[in-house]
C-alpha cells in the first residue's frame, strides 16, 4: 500500500477517535442535566485518550522514517501539518500531565481539549484531507517536485511522476548500484565518468544537457542518452519508474 494512502486511513481512525473525544467531553462536561452514565463516559473519553495518543505517536514515527529516508523537500502545506502535528503531540501531553500529575491544571483540560480537538481537525485537513481528495482516495499518485523544478518546467510540467514508496525506492537504489554507479556518484556532485546525482532531481535543470531535471528527462536520457552514455532502452518502464524514484532521494 502506498505510504501516503496508509498514512492517510490511518488519519481517518485518528479523525474518527478525535470525535469520540469531543463527543464524549461535550456529554459529561456540557451538560445541565447530568446523565447517569457520566463515570462510563469518562472511562471511554480516558481509553479514547489512550489511543490517540498511540496513534499519533505511531504516525509521527512513520512520518520521520519517511522524511529521512526520502529526503522529501517540505513545501508550505507539509511545513503547516508538522506544525499542528507537534502542537497536538504538546498539547496531549499536557493533558496527559494535567489529569495525572498536575491536578492543578485540572481546571483548565477543557479548554485544552476543545484546542486540541481544532488543532488536530486542522492537522487531519492538511495532510489526509489534502492527500485523498487531491488523488481521488489514492487512485492516483500525487507529484513531487521542488517549487523551483515547477517554476522551470513551468506550466508543462510532464506526465512521469517519481514514486515515493519505499518499495520502489529500494529497488531503484539496487538498479542504481548495479547499473550506474559504474560512471555516477550519487552522493556528490563530482564527475566521475558521467556527473555527480546528489540532488539531481532537486536541482532545477540536469547538470550537462541543462533540461528541466523531471522524471521524464530522466527516462529520456536512459532510452536515448544526451551524448556519450550508453542507452538503458531495454529496462522495462517499471525498473526506469523505480530507478528515477530512487534517484529522487539523492
Ligand atoms: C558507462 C558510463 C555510464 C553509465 C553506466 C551510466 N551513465 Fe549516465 N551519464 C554518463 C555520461 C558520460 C553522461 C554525460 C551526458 C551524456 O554523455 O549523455 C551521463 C549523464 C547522465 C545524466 C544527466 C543527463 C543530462 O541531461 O544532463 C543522468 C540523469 C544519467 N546519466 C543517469 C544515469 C543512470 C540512471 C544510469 C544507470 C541506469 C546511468 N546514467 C549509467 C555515463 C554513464
Amino acid at each position: 500500500m502506498p505510504f501516503f494512502l496508509l498514512k492517510s486511513l490511518l488519519s481517518l481512525v485518528i479523525l474518527a477517535s478525535a470525535l469520540v473525544g469531543i463527543y464524549t467531553a461535550f456529554e459529561v462536561f456540557g451538560r445541565v442535566d447530568q446523565k447517569s452514565n457520566r463515570d462510563n463516559l469518562r472511562k471511554i473519553h480516558r481509553a479514547n485518550g489512550i489511543l490517540f495518543l498511540v496513534l499519533c505517536l505511531g504516525l509521527t514515527y512513520l512520518c520521520f522514517g519517511f522524511l529521512v529516508r526520502t529526503k522529501a523537500e517540505p513545501n508550505v502545506r507539509v511545513m503547516f501539518h508538522s506544525l499542528l502535528a507537534i502542537s497536538v503531540l504538546l498539547i496531549l501531553s499536557f493533558k496527559v500531565l494535567a489529569t495525572n500529575i498536575y491536578r492543578q491544571f485540572y481546571a483548565r483540560l477543557q479548554t485544552a481539549g476543545l484546542i486540541l480537538a481544532f488543532v488536530s481537525f486542522c492537522m487531519i485537513a492538511t495532510s489526509a484531507g489534502y492527500y485523498l481528495s487531491a488523488t481521488k482516495f489514492g487512485k492516483e499518485i500525487p507529484a513531487v517536485g521542488s517549487s523551483e523544478q515547477k517554476k522551470a518546467v513551468g506550466e508543462e510540467r510532464a506526465g512521469m511522476i517519481a514514486r515515493i514508496d519505499p518499495e520502489s525506492i529500494r529497488k531503484g537504489k539496487e538498479l542504481y548500484e548495479d547499473k550506474c554507479t559504474f560512471c555516477h556518484d550519487p552522493l556528490s556532485n563530482e564527475t566521475l565518468t558521467g556527473p555527480g546525482h546528489k540532488g539531481i532531481l532537486k536541482n532545477p535543470r540536469l547538470p550537462v544537457s541543462g533540461k528541466p531535471a523531471i522524471p521524464d528527462n530522466i527516462a529520456a536520457q536512459l532510452r536515448s542518452p544526451f551524448k556519450d552514455m550508453p542507452s538503458f532502452s531495454y529496462l522495462p518502464e517499471e525498473d526506469l519508474l523505480n530507478i528515477i524514484s530512487f534517484l529522487n532521494t539523492l
